[in-house]
């Protein structure tokens, strides 16, 4: 399948490591320009001339607000927005659901109000991704710390969304990962410092093994390609049905 994504302009926050630099290398494979941020980022990920890199913080709103308009201004517009970074502060202390409250849903609606004069001008299917986890939607083994919580908030404001920017031609729609492993990502840091639990974790998985990176950003990238057009409000669970409860 051709996904048509040769001349979209694409926006990653977090696309420096595990499931966001996959999401960027898999847009890359497909043609588009990719503009991804961190903290920490060098700009040198990736050895491709379409993708640009900044040096920021996603809490940051009036340097998110400069990425968004200097992107928008150089490569002239924008077409689809993924919202990638969690705080991914799972233990149940008063800080980390002040900062998963700031990271999780503050940042990323300021993300989305900040892109959103530029999407309603794409005329290429435009498209806004969450990226949530099936622990918005049932109970795992982040609770009760804000983690789940939070992406079922970030879930419920995404599908409101959707709804609210349909006639205006702009579609939103949810990624939810599974476990994903990546060795130096979270659960490669758990197999490495407690092996019993990352074998517990996937042995609750029906299909014996966590997913891979690539598996969630080919999903974030068909969703948001211009062969989804009438795809807006889904949350597509990418979890190798590790959920118990029927998903309606
Ligand atoms: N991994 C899983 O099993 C899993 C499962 C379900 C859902 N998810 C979701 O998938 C998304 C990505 O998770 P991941 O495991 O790939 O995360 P990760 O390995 O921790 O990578 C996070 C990325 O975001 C950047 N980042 C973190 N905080 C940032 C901030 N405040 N501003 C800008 N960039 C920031 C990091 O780079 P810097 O440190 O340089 O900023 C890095 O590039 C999250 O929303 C997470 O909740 C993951």
């Amino acid at each position: 399948m051709h996904l048509n994504l040769e001349n979209s302009i694409v926006l990653v926050t977090g696309g420096t490591a595990s499931i966001g630099k996959a999401i960027v290398e898999t847009f890359l494979e497909e043609g588009a320009t990719v503009l991804y941020c961190s903290r920490n980022c060098t700009g040198k990920e990736f050895e491709n001339e379409k993708a640009i890199g900044t040096k920021l913080d996603i809490c940051d709103k009036e340097a998110v607000g400069r990425w968004i308009q200097d992107s928008a201004d150089k490569f002239g517009g924008l077409d689809i927005v993924v919202s990638n970074v969690s705080a991914l502060a799972v233990p149940d202390t008063p800080e980390n659901w002040a900062l998963t409250f700031q990271t999780d849903i503050d940042a990323a609606v300021n993300l989305i109000k900040l892109s959103l004069p530029h999407l309603e001008k794409s005329t290429r299917s435009p498209c806004i991704i969450t990226i949530a986890s099936v622990s918005g939607v049932s109970h795992d083994m982040s609770a009760p710390g804000p983690y789940g919580p939070f992406k079922a908030a970030l879930i419920h404001y995404s599908h409101n969304l959707a709804r609210e920017l349909a006639p205006k031609g702009v579609r939103v729609n949810i990624v939810s990962p599974g476990n994903i492993y990546d060795k130096d990502g979270f659960w490669g840091s758990v197999e490495k410092g407690n092996k019993e639990f990352f074998d517990k974790m996937i042995g609750l998985n029906p299909t014996g093994r966590m997913g891979t990176t690539k598996e969630v950003a080919d999903a974030v990238v068909f969703l948001s390609s211009p062969r989804s057009s009438f795809t807006s409000g889904a949350n597509l669970m990418v979890d190798g049905v590790y959920r118990v409860g029927t998903q309606f």
